[in-house]
């Protein structure tokens, strides 16, 4: 429940706008005290007598209105909620405020709140991936900005990607979250700025024929929160991902890679860095011969021969072209002691153990261990996003002290 909380939800101008009635319906149900303030362009797409009766509050547009002004001034409003909600974000929206434009009320609120901001972008998925958005996006979250979407999907113009504004439901669940001051990890937007962070994450596909592949459970949501967390806390970040079932996070550069040897690649190209993440599930072998056309079913079954991957996080280890080495230990047994002895071959700073006999992989929570040559330290089971937080929080405090 939202009883007492006070939410300034800000609506932008886009077709998107009409689903915000649905949130605010919800918020309303919720116990949520609610202002609503709405661009020029917003009132385009649905009418301010619409929000007005759904909210049961007046709504706001006029940054010159002397009758608001007295009431309730724009600073003032500004600042009295608990929350700042943008939905739909537009591109627009999105980049005046990372320019610290002000030239409506809108934007002028989000220039002068002292608030937590939560941006629930919608916009073509062009305009989504134009390299100006990503960059505003990855600034914005570098400055504590947070963000509710946006989904793959079937969009208003007819086309499909990224870029379609999340559900009500899922605007109202990032709203909880962003509410929850003890449940979600307050991570310094600055904390790795101007550092460059590369990650690996979900599994490798190594071909047996055209139609098949030897492959893993990784999912890849650890590593991409971490990649995610790396980017809030305003590091450059290269995400170098295997086959997965999760949209790019924004703001990132995303490499998608199938097999190992592949993965190796393209973290070569992203290196040198501050930090190494490699939280990709790698393939240990790959089929030594790749049959050119698919196998087909013969009287005795096939037997493949394999071959050794290249080790990638022992490699960048060894290679020295980044300040930090972090490897994960996925262990279905005496998770520990398996950490530490991959700690020591492998040659890196920190290994994260999680015991993967429990289900872990494509599960939303994790509970790791944090190895180093000096000791070893459990955290207690949270979502992956949170250890993703607090991991980048102990990583940049760890390289604060070999910088120093
Ligand atoms: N790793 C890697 N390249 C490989 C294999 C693993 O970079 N070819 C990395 C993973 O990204 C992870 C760490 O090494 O950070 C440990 O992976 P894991 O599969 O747990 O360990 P292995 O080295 O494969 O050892 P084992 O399978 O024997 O436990």
């Amino acid at each position: 429940m939202l009883q007492g909380k006070r939410i300034l939800l800000i609506i932008g101008g886009g077709i998107a706008a009409y689903k915000v009635l649905e949130l605010i319906r919800r918020l309303r149900e919720e116990g949520a005290s609610l202002r609503v303030v709405m661009t020029k362009a917003a009132k385009e797409f649905v009418t301010p007598l619409s929000v007005a009766s759904l909210s049961g509050t007046k709504v706001f547009d006029d940054l010159f209105s002397l009758t608001d002004e007295t009431e309730i001034g724009h600073i003032q409003l500004s600042r009295a909620a608990d929350l700042v909600v943008v939905a739909p974000a537009t591109g627009d929206l999105i980049a005046k405020m990372t320019h610290g434009l002000a030239d409506d009320l809108a934007s002028t609120l989000l220039l002068a709140t002292d608030k937590k901001i939560l941006l629930a972008p919608a916009m073509n998925i062009r305009m989504w991936l134009n390299p100006a958005t990503a960059r505003n996006v990855a600034q914005l979250r570098g400055d504590g900005v947070l963000f509710a979407g946006p989904e793959d999907g079937e969009m208003a113009c007819g086309e499909y990607g990224p870029g379609r504004m999340s559900e009500p439901h899922a605007i109202l669940a990032a709203i909880r979250v962003a509410l929850e001051s003890n449940t979600s990890i307050p991570l310094p937007g600055r904390l790795l700025s101007g550092r460059r962070v590369v990650v690996t994450s979900g599994p490798t596909r190594e071909p047996i024929d055209p139609v098949r592949f030897l492959g893993n459970y990784s999912s890849g949501k650890q590593g991409h929160a971490i990649a995610a967390a790396a980017a809030q806390a305003g590091a450059e970040v290269v995400l170098v991902s295997g086959p997965v079932a999760l949209p790019d996070p924004s703001g990132i550069t995303v490499r998608h890679v199938a097999t190992a040897t592949e993965m190796l690649a393209a973290v070569e190209k992203g290196l040198p860095a501050d930090i190494f993440i490699g939280a990709a599930a790698v393939s240990d072998w790959r089929v030594a011969q790749v049959a050119e056309q698919k196998l087909k079913k013969a009287e005795r079954a096939p037997v493949l021969s394999l071959v050794e991957n290249p080790d990638i996080l022992a490699g960048v280890a060894a290679g020295g072209k980044a300040r930090l080495v972090v490897g994960f230990a996925a262990e279905t047994e005496n998770v520990i002691e398996h950490a530490r002895v991959k700690l020591a071959h492998k040659h890196c700073d920190v290994i994260v153990a999680n015991d993967v006999s429990a289900g872990v992989m494509g599960d939303d929570e994790n509970q790791v261990t944090i190895v180093t040559r000096e000791n070893a330290e459990t955290w207690p089971r949270m979502r992956k996003d949170q250890v993703a937080t607090k991991l980048i929080a102990y990583l940049a405090a760890r390289l604060g002290g070999i910088r120093g």
